[in-house]
């Protein structure tokens, strides 16, 4: 059943689940061999993090989180980003996949990869469960992108509006009256 304030479901368990075995399919042949660390951003990625994590095949590869703020809260970006929690794992001379719920401006993520490239990691990508290319202020990319999707606010499965409904097992699309 869906949550009172959600519209729509766009993504129920079962599709979530195909999702991220296709996208850990790829990650898995383009890693093999490779000093991989996988970087997830907090605090929206970790329930695909943690689902994707368990496909991922790739010996030895480690596990850390970065926290950015960019939001100050609601749904409105701001283009001046922080890191909040920085990685602590070395990642110089690793490859670094940035695991992250949805891309939406970039300006999160461009940030982000300028930073751990400036850390020395040999090469950073974007795995995305989410992508808004419509609303792309930076010049960003994802490498491994589950679902492009229009100009909606969606949360569960760890995306939030104002920190509610990170616990829905479904993504839905948030009832614009709850935002707007
Ligand atoms: P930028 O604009 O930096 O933003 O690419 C990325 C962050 O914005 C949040 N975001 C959303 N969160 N539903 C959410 O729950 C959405 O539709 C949405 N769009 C953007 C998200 O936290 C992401 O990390
Ligand atoms: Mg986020």
């Amino acid at each position: 059943m869906l949550h009172n304030d959600v519209f729509e479901e766009l993504m129920n368990e079962e599709e979530l689940n195909k999702t991220v075995s296709d996208i850990a399919a790829r990650i898995n042949a383009d890693y093999e061999g490779k000093e991989l660390v996988i970087v997830g951003i907090l605090k929206g990625s970790v329930i695909f993090l943690a689902d994707l994590l368990r496909k991922i095949t790739v010996d030895g590869c480690q596990l850390d989180f970065l926290q950015a703020s960019s939001y100050h809260s609601g749904s409105v970006s701001s283009g001046n980003v922080k890191i909040v929690k920085d990685v602590t794992c070395n990642v110089k001379e690793r490859d670094v996949l940035v695991v992250e719920d949805i891309l939406d401006t970039g300006n999160t993520l461009s940030f982000v990869k300028e930073h751990l490239l400036s850390k020395g990691a040999s090469s950073v990508k974007i795995c995305t469960l989410f992508d808004k290319p419509g609303r792309r202020k930076k010049p960003v990319t994802a490498d491994y992108t589950g679902k492009v999707i229009e100009d909606l606010f969606i949360v569960g499965y760890g995306l939030d509006y104002s920190e509610r409904y990170r616990n829905l097992p479904y993504v839905g699309v948030l009832k614009s009256e709850i935002y707007s």
